[in-house]
């Protein structure tokens, strides 16, 4: 990754396990200053000790994404930082439930990580980037986004904002030298995901998540992540039009079953 055009510091929101911690390894390596943000204090300051003790700077950041107030808290340990690269990456879903029956806070949490998030942050980082013209912005996204699913109405319309809304952030930002990309992830082997029973023993290692996030800063809009069947399935529910049967086979299952009602899926839309 170069350092002289996104560095001297990364921010990493969600910096602390997962895709993000692996971010934050491969941007160490680079030679990146970081500042990582999660909620739980000792995952950050694991993360942070491993990386400080090969050299890196690191600075982090204990603070909830769906609280008001965030971007102000971290804001604290970046204002006397020139932060060259944004990574959006929290943002998993973990509570599933009918919309109209779920507390309210529930989709209010998704909405304010996902969306005001992501808009917030990538404004208030992406100004100074186009005033300097350099820098890069990475918003992660999900093959969820094409298709509203059900018992996660919020989530799935998320992360389809997210992605439509890189698509026009990129084309604002590449005229002034700033590079702009939806990172889209399939089923990738992350604590959170392993901590909702998933059986991530078939999921994408994390680091490759990351390795093909940054090494393809350059080639926005969007990025779908290489594992095989991403991109097929993200362009047949792109242009599917026999939406009412899709949307219902992704209704309510149990989640060790993601990958049978994905291939039930693929071979409704090849007979569609
Ligand atoms: N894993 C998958 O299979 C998959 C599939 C499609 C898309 N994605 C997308 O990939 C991204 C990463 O997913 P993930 O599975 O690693 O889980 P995640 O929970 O979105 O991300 C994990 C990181 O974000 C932090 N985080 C989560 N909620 C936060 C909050 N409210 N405030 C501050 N930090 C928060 C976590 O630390 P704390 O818990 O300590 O806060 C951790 O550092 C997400 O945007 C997700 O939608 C993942």
């Amino acid at each position: 990754m170069d350092l002289a055009k996104y560095g001297p510091w990364a921010l990493i929101i969600g910096g602390s396990e997962g895709v993000g911690a692996e971010f934050a390894r491969q941007l160490a390596a680079d030679g990146f200053k970081l500042v990582l943000v999660a909620r739980k204090p000792e995952p950050l300051e694991d993360l942070a000790t491993e990386l400080r003790s090969s050299g890196a700077e690191v600075r982090v950041v204990s603070a909830d994404l769906s609280k008001p107030g965030v971007l102000d808290q971290v804001r604290t340990v970046t204002d006397d930082v020139e932060i060259g690269l944004l990574v959006y990456n929290a943002g998993a879903n973990n509570t599933r439930g009918n919309f109209l029956e779920l507390p309210r806070e529930v989709p209010d949490s998704v909405i304010a990580i996902n969306v005001l998030g992501q808009t917030d942050f990538a404004r208030h980082y992406g100004a100074p980037m186009m005033a300097r013209e350099r820098g890069g912005i990475i918003l992660t996204g999900s093959l969820g986004g094409y298709l509203g699913s059900p018992t996660l109405a919020a989530y799935t319309a998320a992360k389809a904002f997210s992605r439509i809304f890189t698509e026009a952030l990129w084309a604002e930002c590449q005229p002034f030298g700033v590079d702009v990309l939806h990172l889209n992830i399939g089923f990738t082997a992350t604590p959170a995901m392993a901590r909702l029973g998933m059986p991530i023993d078939m999921a994408e290692p994390p680091a490759t998540v990351a390795r093909e996030g940054l090494e393809n800063i350059a080639n926005g809009p969007l990025w779908i992540v290489s594992t095989p069947g991403n991109a097929e399935r993200a362009r047949m529910l792109s242009v599917a039009d026999n939406r009412g049967d899709l949307v219902r086979a992704h209704a309510i299952r149990p989640r060790e079953e993601t990958g049978k009602a994905a291939q039930e899926m693929k071979d409704m839309v090849g007979n569609g």
